[in-house]
């Protein structure tokens, strides 16, 4: 029995090691085989190639640097299963990744397997110093944001399959609620914390925790909903250039988009983890890009909050809400604030370093850094991420195209009103 708090705490990230990698197996426990395999546009991934990746993670960064006389599974799988990191070596090309028939699921899980033995080899034989297992940390919250992504990207497979088949037949009904107009609520404003500033994980995007100047601002009390976003088609919101950023004009014009990705075109249903299913008014709007969300903002007469604006209301609530553990894997109507869960909300801001940040060393410190470019910051988790996961501080981001995800809006507005 462990009593030194090192072995304690060797211990309980062995315990979460292993409910973190069985999950990634339970989440996708209803698809076939020939699902794991395709990959219907470069962002997305085949779940096949997911699996394989998180597991080439703690081969590449943990076992081969502190697991003596390990032996990798499969030298090929090095340039398969790396997806960017450069420092590391080459790799197969991302929007190529549905061409792997080979390696098998069945090859891919038993790879799963053998890093697992080695892994828990590893913490209880105490070989594993603070670094080591700080990278543990690290791979297991990597491995829960593609938990997310298998989801979401699987939705994506799916829905271009005219079969249009569900992800699971074992999901929570989703519940219907009428929900109150929408309303703002003052923001505070003044200079604020911003950053992790907790116990436990953060990923390095989050910190160094500094100062932001909030001006002042009111938020909304909630998630913006289908219902809203439809008065904005029929309104005419597609067809009039005013409401439009010239890059969001110019990618609706191109690809020809009218809603959101996965409503029909009679914007009666919508495709959902569960099959077809028809549109809930009030539930939130959800796959919009950020030039849809920010329309819509401009249209309603207001903006998209700044991620500080949002940091600091979101950081007065406690993390719940629809989350992946409510099984519901949609956005949901509610009379609550749905700062977490439902869908990643768009913000106003750039993703970009915060003052004084320093990346990863090593390796590692590609992991989020080499992006703070041409993206924009979204918050607050969706329906399919982990309840253990998010939290206020918490920093995604996204192309200002991106659509595939569960991502929708939160609206704000300048002045503290009447
Ligand atoms: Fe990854």
């Amino acid at each position: 029995m462990a009593t030194h708090p090192a072995d304690i705490a060797a211990a309980a990230l062995s315990e979460r090691y292993r409910t973190t990698r069985e999950q990634s197996l339970a989440l996708i426990s209803e698809l076939q085989p020939e699902d794991t395999v395709v990959q219907t546009m470069p962002d997305v991934s085949p779940t096949k190639w997911h699996l394989a990746h998180v597991t080439w993670f703690f081969e590449r960064f943990v076992l081969e640097l502190g697991l003596k006389g390990y032996s990798r599974f499969d030298d090929q799988y090095h340039f398969l299963f790396n997806s960017y990191y450069y420092t590391a070596g080459q790799m197969h090309a991302r929007p190529k990744r549905g061409l792997l028939s080979r390696p098998t699921l069945s090859q891919v899980l038993d790879y799963r397997s053998y890093v697992d033995t080695a892994i828990q080899q590893l913490l209880q034989t105490n070989a594993a110093d603070d670094k080591l297992i700080s990278i543990i940390t690290l791979g297991l919250n990597h491995e829960r944001q593609h938990q997310e992504l298998m989801l979401t990207d699987i939705k994506h497979v799916f829905s271009c399959n005219p079969l249009h088949p569900p992800v699971s037949r074992s999901l929570e009904p989703v519940p219907t609620k009428d929900v109150a107009a929408y309303s703002y609520s003052t923001g505070d404003e003044g200079i604020h914390p911003i950053g992790f500033n907790e116990s436990g994980f953060a990923f390095d995007n989050e910190t160094p925790r500094h100062d932001a100047l909030l001006q002042e601002h009111r938020i909304g009390d909630r998630l913006v909903t289908n219902g809203e976003y439809r008065e904005f088609i029929e309104d005419g919101g597609y067809e009039n250039s005013e409401h439009w950023l010239s890059d969001g004009w110019a990618t609706i014009s191109e690809n020809a988009w009218q809603r959101p990705l996965y409503w029909d075109e009679k914007n009666e249903n919508e495709f959902t983890l569960s099959g077809d299913r028809a549109i809930d008014d009030n539930a939130p709007v959800c796959h919009v890009s950020f030039y849809e969300a920010d329309a819509f903002a401009r249209w309603s007469g207001a903006r998209l909050p700044t991620e500080f604006e949002w940091e600091v209301a979101a950081g007065k609530h406690g993390v719940g809400g629809n989350l992946m553990e409510s099984r519901h894997w949609h956005p949901v109507a509610s009379s609550g604030p749905q700062f977490f869960g439902d869908v990643w909300e768009w913000t106003s801001s750039s993703y970009a370093p915060y003052p004084g940040f320093r990346p990863l060393e090593g390796s590692l410190g590609e992991y989020n850094g080499k992006f703070m470019c041409n993206q924009m910051t979204v918050r607050g988790g969706s329906c399919v991420s982990a309840r253990d996961h998010i939290r206020s501080s918490y920093r995604s981001f996204f192309y200002p195209d991106a659509r595939w995800q569960f991502l929708g809006i939160r609206l704000a507005k300048d002045g503290h009103g009447s």
